[in-house]
Protein backbone atom coordinates (compact mmCIF):
# COMPACT_ATOMS: atom_id res chain seq x y z
CA UNK A 1 0.00 0.00 0.00
CA UNK A 2 1.65 3.19 -0.96
CA UNK A 3 2.35 5.26 2.30
CA UNK A 4 -0.23 7.60 3.24
CA UNK A 5 0.53 10.15 6.01
CA UNK A 6 0.53 13.03 3.01
CA UNK A 7 -2.59 12.55 3.66
CA UNK A 8 -3.30 13.27 7.17
CA UNK A 9 -0.66 15.48 7.15
CA UNK A 10 -2.38 17.70 4.67
CA UNK A 11 -5.69 17.53 6.34
CA UNK A 12 -4.43 18.70 9.39
CA UNK A 13 -2.54 21.56 7.95
CA UNK A 14 -5.18 22.43 5.70
CA UNK A 15 -7.93 22.66 8.98
CA UNK A 16 -5.19 25.13 10.44
CA UNK A 17 -4.83 27.57 7.88
CA UNK A 18 -8.92 27.38 7.51
CA UNK A 19 -9.02 28.31 11.24
CA UNK A 20 -6.36 30.90 11.01
CA UNK A 21 -8.46 32.90 8.14
CA UNK A 22 -10.01 35.32 10.78
CA UNK A 23 -6.75 36.71 12.09
CA UNK A 24 -4.19 36.36 8.76
CA UNK A 25 -4.22 39.54 6.68
CA UNK A 26 -6.91 39.39 3.84
CA UNK A 27 -4.67 40.81 0.69
CA UNK A 28 -1.56 38.65 -0.52
CA UNK A 29 1.45 40.24 0.58
CA UNK A 30 3.76 38.43 -1.48
CA UNK A 31 5.17 40.25 -4.86
CA UNK A 32 4.90 38.22 -8.68
CA UNK A 33 9.02 38.34 -8.16
CA UNK A 34 8.98 37.24 -4.71
CA UNK A 35 6.39 34.10 -5.88
CA UNK A 36 8.23 33.33 -9.12
CA UNK A 37 11.25 33.01 -7.15
CA UNK A 38 9.76 30.84 -4.71
CA UNK A 39 7.62 28.09 -6.99
CA UNK A 40 10.41 28.27 -10.28
CA UNK A 41 12.86 25.80 -9.33
CA UNK A 42 13.98 23.06 -11.96
CA UNK A 43 11.55 20.12 -12.76
CA UNK A 44 13.27 17.27 -10.02
CA UNK A 45 14.46 14.33 -11.84
CA UNK A 46 13.83 12.26 -9.02
CA UNK A 47 10.86 11.57 -6.72
CA UNK A 48 10.41 14.57 -3.78
CA UNK A 49 9.45 13.57 -0.90
CA UNK A 50 5.49 14.50 -0.60
CA UNK A 51 4.91 15.86 2.64
CA UNK A 52 7.80 18.38 1.81
CA UNK A 53 6.25 19.20 -1.44
CA UNK A 54 3.05 19.18 0.43
CA UNK A 55 4.74 21.90 3.11
CA UNK A 56 6.49 23.99 0.22
CA UNK A 57 3.59 24.50 -1.61
CA UNK A 58 1.87 25.56 1.59
CA UNK A 59 4.79 27.77 3.11
CA UNK A 60 5.65 29.45 -0.47
CA UNK A 61 1.84 30.12 -1.08
CA UNK A 62 1.06 31.51 2.41
CA UNK A 63 1.44 35.12 1.75
CA UNK A 64 0.71 35.52 -2.07
CA UNK A 65 -3.02 33.83 -0.95
CA UNK A 66 -6.34 36.22 -0.92
CA UNK A 67 -8.45 35.23 2.34
CA UNK A 68 -11.04 35.00 -0.10
CA UNK A 69 -12.74 32.42 2.13
CA UNK A 70 -12.38 34.35 5.30
CA UNK A 71 -14.78 36.55 7.14
CA UNK A 72 -13.49 39.90 6.40
CA UNK A 73 -13.22 39.40 2.18
CA UNK A 74 -16.16 42.01 0.11
CA UNK A 75 -14.58 41.68 -2.94
CA UNK A 76 -16.30 40.47 -6.37
CA UNK A 77 -19.23 37.97 -5.17
CA UNK A 78 -16.98 35.14 -3.93
CA UNK A 79 -18.60 32.86 -0.95
CA UNK A 80 -16.50 30.87 1.37
CA UNK A 81 -16.36 27.24 1.96
CA UNK A 82 -17.98 25.32 4.95
CA UNK A 83 -15.91 22.58 6.98
CA UNK A 84 -18.08 20.09 5.71
CA UNK A 85 -18.36 20.55 2.31
CA UNK A 86 -14.61 21.04 2.29
CA UNK A 87 -14.60 17.81 3.66
CA UNK A 88 -16.58 15.98 1.13
CA UNK A 89 -14.83 17.78 -1.63
CA UNK A 90 -11.60 16.39 0.06
CA UNK A 91 -13.21 12.62 -0.07
CA UNK A 92 -14.52 13.06 -3.69
CA UNK A 93 -10.48 13.37 -4.37
CA UNK A 94 -9.37 10.44 -2.28
CA UNK A 95 -12.10 8.50 -4.11
CA UNK A 96 -11.22 9.54 -7.12
CA UNK A 97 -14.51 8.83 -8.96
CA UNK A 98 -14.91 9.71 -12.81
CA UNK A 99 -19.05 11.24 -12.47
CA UNK A 100 -19.19 11.23 -16.26
CA UNK A 101 -21.67 8.06 -16.84
CA UNK A 102 -23.93 6.23 -14.25
CA UNK A 103 -21.49 2.61 -14.19
CA UNK A 104 -18.45 5.20 -13.60
CA UNK A 105 -19.84 5.88 -9.99
CA UNK A 106 -23.50 4.65 -9.71
CA UNK A 107 -23.44 6.20 -6.21
CA UNK A 108 -22.27 9.83 -7.49
CA UNK A 109 -24.99 9.34 -9.94
CA UNK A 110 -27.46 8.92 -7.26
CA UNK A 111 -26.42 11.75 -4.69
CA UNK A 112 -26.02 14.13 -8.24
CA UNK A 113 -29.88 13.24 -8.92
CA UNK A 114 -31.14 13.56 -5.22
CA UNK A 115 -28.83 16.91 -5.11
CA UNK A 116 -30.51 18.48 -7.84
CA UNK A 117 -33.87 17.53 -6.83
CA UNK A 118 -33.17 19.08 -3.88
CA UNK A 119 -31.92 22.23 -5.54
CA UNK A 120 -35.00 23.20 -7.67
CA UNK A 121 -37.05 22.43 -4.40
CA UNK A 122 -34.57 25.14 -2.33
CA UNK A 123 -34.73 27.64 -5.47
CA UNK A 124 -38.47 27.45 -6.25
CA UNK A 125 -38.04 26.30 -9.46
CA UNK A 126 -39.81 23.64 -11.59
CA UNK A 127 -39.61 20.08 -10.18
CA UNK A 128 -39.56 18.45 -13.65
CA UNK A 129 -36.75 20.76 -15.05
CA UNK A 130 -34.12 19.37 -15.71
CA UNK A 131 -30.71 20.43 -14.12
CA UNK A 132 -26.65 20.19 -14.84
CA UNK A 133 -23.87 20.77 -12.51
CA UNK A 134 -20.94 22.44 -14.08
CA UNK A 135 -17.98 24.26 -13.14
CA UNK A 136 -19.59 27.62 -12.55
CA UNK A 137 -22.18 30.14 -13.73
CA UNK A 138 -20.87 30.55 -16.72
CA UNK A 139 -20.83 27.44 -17.61
CA UNK A 140 -24.41 27.09 -16.35
CA UNK A 141 -25.16 29.66 -18.98
CA UNK A 142 -23.53 27.99 -21.68
CA UNK A 143 -25.40 24.58 -21.05
CA UNK A 144 -28.93 26.55 -20.63
CA UNK A 145 -28.57 28.02 -23.72
CA UNK A 146 -27.31 25.30 -25.62
CA UNK A 147 -30.81 23.72 -24.99
CA UNK A 148 -32.17 26.88 -25.99
CA UNK A 149 -30.28 26.72 -29.29
CA UNK A 150 -31.31 23.35 -29.66
CA UNK A 151 -35.43 24.40 -28.94
CA UNK A 152 -35.11 27.69 -31.61
CA UNK A 153 -33.45 26.16 -34.27
CA UNK A 154 -35.13 22.44 -34.22
CA UNK A 155 -39.07 24.43 -33.71
CA UNK A 156 -37.44 25.87 -37.96
CA UNK A 157 -36.49 22.44 -38.98
CA UNK A 158 -33.03 23.19 -38.18
CA UNK A 159 -30.63 20.17 -35.96
CA UNK A 160 -28.13 22.66 -35.06
CA UNK A 161 -26.63 19.58 -33.41
CA UNK A 162 -25.99 17.59 -36.66
CA UNK A 163 -25.44 20.71 -38.91
CA UNK A 164 -23.87 23.08 -36.91
CA UNK A 165 -24.97 27.05 -37.44
CA UNK A 166 -24.54 26.90 -41.56
CA UNK A 167 -27.06 28.73 -42.88
CA UNK A 168 -29.04 28.74 -40.34
CA UNK A 169 -31.07 32.50 -39.07
CA UNK A 170 -28.97 34.83 -36.27
CA UNK A 171 -30.51 34.01 -32.77
CA UNK A 172 -31.10 37.37 -31.27
CA UNK A 173 -29.82 37.78 -27.62
CA UNK A 174 -31.61 40.61 -25.59
CA UNK A 175 -30.19 41.65 -22.54
CA UNK A 176 -30.36 44.64 -20.04
CA UNK A 177 -26.96 46.58 -19.97
CA UNK A 178 -26.44 45.03 -16.62
CA UNK A 179 -25.69 41.80 -17.86
CA UNK A 180 -22.23 39.82 -16.43
CA UNK A 181 -19.88 39.02 -18.96
CA UNK A 182 -19.79 35.59 -18.16
CA UNK A 183 -22.56 35.14 -20.50
CA UNK A 184 -21.77 36.72 -23.85
CA UNK A 185 -18.46 34.43 -23.40
CA UNK A 186 -21.32 31.43 -23.32
CA UNK A 187 -22.91 33.19 -26.24
CA UNK A 188 -19.40 33.13 -28.09
CA UNK A 189 -18.77 29.58 -26.82
CA UNK A 190 -22.20 28.45 -28.50
CA UNK A 191 -21.24 30.03 -32.15
CA UNK A 192 -23.82 32.87 -31.66
CA UNK A 193 -21.45 35.61 -31.42
CA UNK A 194 -21.20 38.63 -29.09
CA UNK A 195 -22.41 40.89 -32.28
CA UNK A 196 -25.95 38.82 -31.47
CA UNK A 197 -26.09 40.41 -27.83
CA UNK A 198 -28.49 43.49 -28.13
CA UNK A 199 -28.33 45.89 -25.18
CA UNK A 200 -31.60 47.51 -23.97
CA UNK A 201 -32.17 50.14 -21.02
CA UNK A 202 -32.72 49.71 -17.31
CA UNK A 203 -35.28 51.61 -15.45
CA UNK A 204 -34.20 53.95 -12.70
CA UNK A 205 -34.21 51.14 -10.24
CA UNK A 206 -31.65 49.43 -12.61
CA UNK A 207 -34.15 46.80 -13.91
CA UNK A 208 -35.22 46.10 -17.54
CA UNK A 209 -37.01 48.35 -18.93
CA UNK A 210 -40.08 46.47 -20.10
CA UNK A 211 -41.03 49.16 -23.01
CA UNK A 212 -37.33 49.15 -24.35
CA UNK A 213 -37.37 45.03 -24.04
CA UNK A 214 -40.97 45.10 -25.74
CA UNK A 215 -40.01 46.91 -28.55
CA UNK A 216 -36.88 45.29 -28.84
CA UNK A 217 -38.67 42.12 -28.89
CA UNK A 218 -40.85 43.82 -31.22
CA UNK A 219 -38.31 44.88 -33.53
CA UNK A 220 -38.00 41.52 -35.33
CA UNK A 221 -40.28 39.38 -33.88
CA UNK A 222 -39.70 36.24 -36.41
CA UNK A 223 -36.10 35.60 -35.44
CA UNK A 224 -35.21 33.11 -33.08
CA UNK A 225 -34.92 34.84 -29.77
CA UNK A 226 -33.16 35.03 -26.14
CA UNK A 227 -34.05 36.92 -23.34
CA UNK A 228 -31.32 37.21 -20.66
CA UNK A 229 -32.27 38.43 -17.26
CA UNK A 230 -30.43 38.79 -14.14
CA UNK A 231 -31.79 37.71 -10.73
CA UNK A 232 -28.98 39.73 -8.60
CA UNK A 233 -26.83 42.87 -11.21
CA UNK A 234 -23.27 42.76 -9.86
CA UNK A 235 -22.99 45.92 -8.51
CA UNK A 236 -26.45 46.66 -7.14
CA UNK A 237 -28.10 43.55 -5.95
CA UNK A 238 -31.00 44.69 -9.01
CA UNK A 239 -33.50 42.01 -9.81
CA UNK A 240 -35.39 42.21 -13.45
CA UNK A 241 -39.29 42.10 -13.31
CA UNK A 242 -39.04 38.55 -14.24
CA UNK A 243 -43.22 38.44 -14.45
CA UNK A 244 -43.59 40.71 -16.87
CA UNK A 245 -40.59 40.29 -18.87
CA UNK A 246 -41.27 36.48 -19.37
CA UNK A 247 -44.65 37.22 -20.26
CA UNK A 248 -43.66 39.94 -23.15
CA UNK A 249 -41.32 37.62 -24.18
CA UNK A 250 -42.87 34.26 -24.21
CA UNK A 251 -46.48 35.85 -26.32
CA UNK A 252 -43.52 36.58 -28.57
CA UNK A 253 -41.82 32.68 -28.79
CA UNK A 254 -38.50 33.85 -27.02
CA UNK A 255 -36.67 31.65 -24.62
CA UNK A 256 -36.38 33.09 -21.44
CA UNK A 257 -33.00 33.06 -19.95
CA UNK A 258 -31.71 34.24 -15.97
CA UNK A 259 -28.49 35.11 -14.54
CA UNK A 260 -29.01 34.37 -11.30
CA UNK A 261 -25.06 33.54 -10.03
CA UNK A 262 -25.62 34.81 -6.33
CA UNK A 263 -29.24 36.24 -6.49
CA UNK A 264 -31.15 33.13 -7.38
CA UNK A 265 -30.12 31.97 -3.51
CA UNK A 266 -32.27 35.15 -2.58
CA UNK A 267 -34.86 32.61 -3.49
CA UNK A 268 -34.18 30.11 -0.59
CA UNK A 269 -35.52 32.71 2.30
CA UNK A 270 -38.58 33.19 2.82
CA UNK A 271 -38.33 36.23 4.19
CA UNK A 272 -36.58 37.91 0.60
CA UNK A 273 -37.63 36.13 -1.63
CA UNK A 274 -40.42 38.55 -2.76
CA UNK A 275 -37.42 40.31 -4.92
CA UNK A 276 -37.64 37.02 -7.78
CA UNK A 277 -41.29 37.42 -7.55
CA UNK A 278 -41.98 35.34 -11.18
CA UNK A 279 -38.63 33.95 -11.39
CA UNK A 280 -39.69 30.55 -12.19
CA UNK A 281 -41.63 31.68 -15.15
CA UNK A 282 -38.31 31.96 -17.12
CA UNK A 283 -37.51 28.38 -19.35
CA UNK A 284 -33.76 28.25 -18.07
CA UNK A 285 -31.41 29.70 -14.97
CA UNK A 286 -28.11 29.49 -14.12
CA UNK A 287 -26.59 29.93 -10.54
CA UNK A 288 -23.41 29.34 -8.54
CA UNK A 289 -23.11 26.92 -5.79
CA UNK A 290 -19.36 28.04 -5.16
CA UNK A 291 -20.88 31.01 -4.34
CA UNK A 292 -24.11 31.35 -1.53
CA UNK A 293 -24.31 27.85 -1.24
CA UNK A 294 -20.58 27.81 0.13
CA UNK A 295 -19.61 25.03 -1.60
CA UNK A 296 -15.44 25.11 -2.76
CA UNK A 297 -14.71 25.67 -6.13
CA UNK A 298 -15.75 24.30 -8.85
CA UNK A 299 -19.69 24.37 -8.51
CA UNK A 300 -21.74 25.74 -10.60
CA UNK A 301 -25.94 24.64 -11.49
CA UNK A 302 -28.16 24.52 -14.90
CA UNK A 303 -32.00 23.84 -14.68
CA UNK A 304 -33.81 24.01 -18.04
CA UNK A 305 -37.61 23.83 -17.91
CA UNK A 306 -37.69 22.07 -21.64
CA UNK A 307 -35.57 19.21 -20.29
CA UNK A 308 -35.75 17.36 -23.56
CA UNK A 309 -33.94 20.38 -25.33
CA UNK A 310 -32.02 20.19 -22.90
CA UNK A 311 -31.12 16.15 -22.94
CA UNK A 312 -31.04 16.56 -27.05
CA UNK A 313 -28.42 19.42 -26.86
CA UNK A 314 -26.04 17.54 -24.69
CA UNK A 315 -26.92 13.68 -25.38
CA UNK A 316 -24.14 11.77 -26.91
CA UNK A 317 -23.30 7.87 -27.19
CA UNK A 318 -20.06 5.57 -27.46
CA UNK A 319 -19.50 2.31 -27.96
CA UNK A 320 -18.15 1.48 -24.85
CA UNK A 321 -21.14 3.07 -22.76
CA UNK A 322 -22.49 0.47 -20.17
CA UNK A 323 -26.42 1.19 -20.25
CA UNK A 324 -26.83 2.57 -16.56
CA UNK A 325 -29.00 0.42 -14.44
CA UNK A 326 -32.71 1.01 -14.41
CA UNK A 327 -33.06 4.85 -14.08
CA UNK A 328 -29.85 5.95 -13.43
CA UNK A 329 -28.76 9.07 -14.61
CA UNK A 330 -25.78 9.25 -17.23
CA UNK A 331 -24.46 12.53 -16.77
CA UNK A 332 -22.40 13.22 -19.48
CA UNK A 333 -25.94 13.23 -21.10
CA UNK A 334 -26.88 16.45 -19.44
CA UNK A 335 -23.31 18.68 -19.29
CA UNK A 336 -20.71 19.47 -21.35
CA UNK A 337 -17.87 17.57 -20.06
CA UNK A 338 -17.15 13.73 -20.30
CA UNK A 339 -14.76 12.98 -17.10
CA UNK A 340 -15.44 15.11 -14.46
CA UNK A 341 -15.80 15.35 -10.63
CA UNK A 342 -18.64 13.93 -8.39
CA UNK A 343 -20.04 17.44 -7.96
CA UNK A 344 -23.40 16.36 -7.33
CA UNK A 345 -21.49 14.44 -3.75
CA UNK A 346 -20.44 17.78 -2.55
CA UNK A 347 -23.52 19.74 -2.84
CA UNK A 348 -25.93 16.68 -1.52
CA UNK A 349 -23.21 16.55 1.90
CA UNK A 350 -22.84 20.78 1.73
CA UNK A 351 -27.33 20.79 1.55
CA UNK A 352 -27.61 18.02 4.13
CA UNK A 353 -24.59 20.28 6.75
CA UNK A 354 -26.50 22.87 6.13
CA UNK A 355 -30.52 22.34 5.74
CA UNK A 356 -33.34 24.49 4.49
CA UNK A 357 -32.83 26.41 7.41
CA UNK A 358 -29.26 27.02 7.23
CA UNK A 359 -29.25 28.10 3.71
CA UNK A 360 -32.21 30.86 4.53
CA UNK A 361 -29.98 31.94 7.51
CA UNK A 362 -26.73 32.40 5.31
CA UNK A 363 -29.06 34.44 2.65
CA UNK A 364 -30.36 36.32 5.49
CA UNK A 365 -27.43 37.13 7.33
CA UNK A 366 -25.58 37.93 4.63
CA UNK A 367 -27.65 40.73 3.48
CA UNK A 368 -28.60 42.08 6.77
CA UNK A 369 -24.68 42.39 7.36
CA UNK A 370 -24.10 44.09 3.82
CA UNK A 371 -26.44 46.75 4.77
CA UNK A 372 -24.51 47.28 8.06
CA UNK A 373 -21.56 47.55 6.13
CA UNK A 374 -22.84 49.56 3.57
CA UNK A 375 -24.69 52.10 5.87
CA UNK A 376 -21.43 52.37 8.37
CA UNK A 377 -19.24 53.05 5.57
CA UNK A 378 -21.67 55.71 4.89
CA UNK A 379 -21.82 57.45 7.93
CA UNK A 380 -17.73 57.89 7.95
CA UNK A 381 -16.65 61.50 7.08
CA UNK A 382 -15.95 61.55 3.08
CA UNK A 383 -17.84 58.39 1.99
CA UNK A 384 -20.82 58.68 0.12
CA UNK A 385 -23.35 55.44 -0.49
CA UNK A 386 -23.18 54.89 -4.39
CA UNK A 387 -26.01 52.24 -4.64
CA UNK A 388 -27.49 51.17 -0.79
CA UNK A 389 -27.31 47.88 0.11
CA UNK A 390 -29.54 45.33 -2.14
CA UNK A 391 -29.44 41.95 -1.57
CA UNK A 392 -25.72 41.09 -0.17
CA UNK A 393 -24.22 44.30 -2.91
CA UNK A 394 -24.04 47.72 -2.18
CA UNK A 395 -21.64 50.48 -4.06
CA UNK A 396 -19.58 53.55 -2.08
CA UNK A 397 -17.02 56.00 -3.39
CA UNK A 398 -14.35 58.38 -1.47
CA UNK A 399 -14.51 62.24 -1.80
CA UNK A 400 -11.56 64.05 -2.38
CA UNK A 401 -10.85 67.29 -0.69
CA UNK A 402 -9.10 68.36 -4.38
CA UNK A 403 -12.64 66.99 -6.32
CA UNK A 404 -10.90 64.20 -7.78
CA UNK A 405 -13.03 61.46 -6.23
CA UNK A 406 -12.55 58.78 -8.80
CA UNK A 407 -8.56 59.06 -8.33
CA UNK A 408 -9.34 59.46 -4.22
CA UNK A 409 -12.10 56.08 -4.54
CA UNK A 410 -9.68 53.73 -6.36
CA UNK A 411 -6.52 55.47 -3.53
CA UNK A 412 -8.54 54.56 -0.42
CA UNK A 413 -9.72 51.37 -1.97
CA UNK A 414 -6.09 50.45 -2.39
CA UNK A 415 -4.98 51.50 1.44
CA UNK A 416 -7.82 49.39 2.56
CA UNK A 417 -6.80 46.32 1.25
CA UNK A 418 -2.88 47.63 2.27
CA UNK A 419 -4.20 47.43 5.40
CA UNK A 420 -4.86 44.16 5.50
CA UNK A 421 -8.31 43.90 7.90
CA UNK A 422 -10.56 43.83 5.22
CA UNK A 423 -10.35 43.36 1.25
CA UNK A 424 -12.90 45.37 -1.31
CA UNK A 425 -12.87 45.58 -5.06
CA UNK A 426 -13.21 48.73 -6.91
CA UNK A 427 -15.35 48.80 -10.52
CA UNK A 428 -16.57 52.24 -12.55
CA UNK A 429 -20.35 52.50 -11.94
CA UNK A 430 -22.29 54.84 -14.50
CA UNK A 431 -18.77 55.97 -15.49
CA UNK A 432 -18.11 56.75 -11.41
CA UNK A 433 -15.20 54.80 -9.61
CA UNK A 434 -16.50 53.04 -6.69
CA UNK A 435 -15.26 50.61 -3.97
CA UNK A 436 -18.15 47.32 -4.27
CA UNK A 437 -18.90 45.70 -1.38
CA UNK A 438 -20.06 41.89 -1.36
CA UNK A 439 -21.16 39.98 1.65
CA UNK A 440 -21.16 35.99 1.00
CA UNK A 441 -19.41 34.60 3.34
CA UNK A 442 -21.08 32.22 6.51
CA UNK A 443 -18.19 33.59 8.25
CA UNK A 444 -18.88 37.14 8.40
CA UNK A 445 -20.32 38.28 11.77
CA UNK A 446 -20.88 41.74 13.07
CA UNK A 447 -17.61 41.78 14.83
CA UNK A 448 -16.85 41.67 11.03
CA UNK A 449 -18.18 44.69 10.63
CA UNK A 450 -17.16 46.50 12.94
CA UNK A 451 -13.24 45.39 12.65
CA UNK A 452 -14.45 46.53 8.84
CA UNK A 453 -15.64 50.13 10.29
CA UNK A 454 -13.07 50.96 12.48
CA UNK A 455 -10.23 49.94 9.76
CA UNK A 456 -11.61 51.96 6.96
CA UNK A 457 -12.44 54.70 9.53
CA UNK A 458 -8.44 54.81 10.38
CA UNK A 459 -7.31 54.55 6.82
CA UNK A 460 -9.60 57.73 6.13
CA UNK A 461 -8.01 59.35 9.13
CA UNK A 462 -4.57 58.61 7.66
CA UNK A 463 -5.25 59.97 4.10
CA UNK A 464 -7.75 62.89 5.18
C1 LIG B 1 -23.89 37.78 -11.89
C2 LIG B 1 -22.83 36.78 -12.27
N1 LIG B 1 -23.02 35.98 -13.32
C3 LIG B 1 -22.10 35.06 -13.69
C4 LIG B 1 -20.91 34.93 -13.02
C5 LIG B 1 -19.91 33.92 -13.48
O1 LIG B 1 -19.83 32.88 -12.57
P1 LIG B 1 -18.63 31.82 -12.56
O2 LIG B 1 -17.40 32.61 -12.23
O3 LIG B 1 -18.99 30.84 -11.51
O4 LIG B 1 -18.55 31.19 -13.91
C6 LIG B 1 -20.66 35.75 -11.91
C7 LIG B 1 -19.38 35.62 -11.18
O5 LIG B 1 -18.96 36.41 -10.43
C8 LIG B 1 -21.65 36.68 -11.52
O6 LIG B 1 -21.46 37.48 -10.45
Amino acid sequence: MPDTSVLHHAAQRAARHYEALDHLPVAARASYGELRARFDRPLPDRAEDPIRVVDDLMDDSLDGLVGAGGPRFFGWVIGGSTPGAIAADWIMSSWDQNAAIYQCSPAAAVAEEVAGAWLKDLLRLPSDASFAMVTGCQMAHFTALAAARHRLYIDRGIDVEKDGLFGAPRVRVITGDHRHESLIRAIRYLGLGAGSVEQVALDADGRIDLTALEAALDADPAAPTIVCLMAGDLNTGAADPFREACAAAHARGAWVHVDGAFGLWMNASPSRRGILEGVELADSWATDGHKWLQLPYDNGFAFVRDAQAHHDSMAMTAGYFIAADGSGRDQVNWNPEWSRRPRGMVTYAALRCLGRDGVAELVDEACRLADRLVTGLGELPGCEVVAPARMNQGLVRFLAADGDHDAFTDAVTDAIRAEGTAWFGASTWKGRRVMRISVCNHRTTDADIDRTLDAVGRVLAGMG
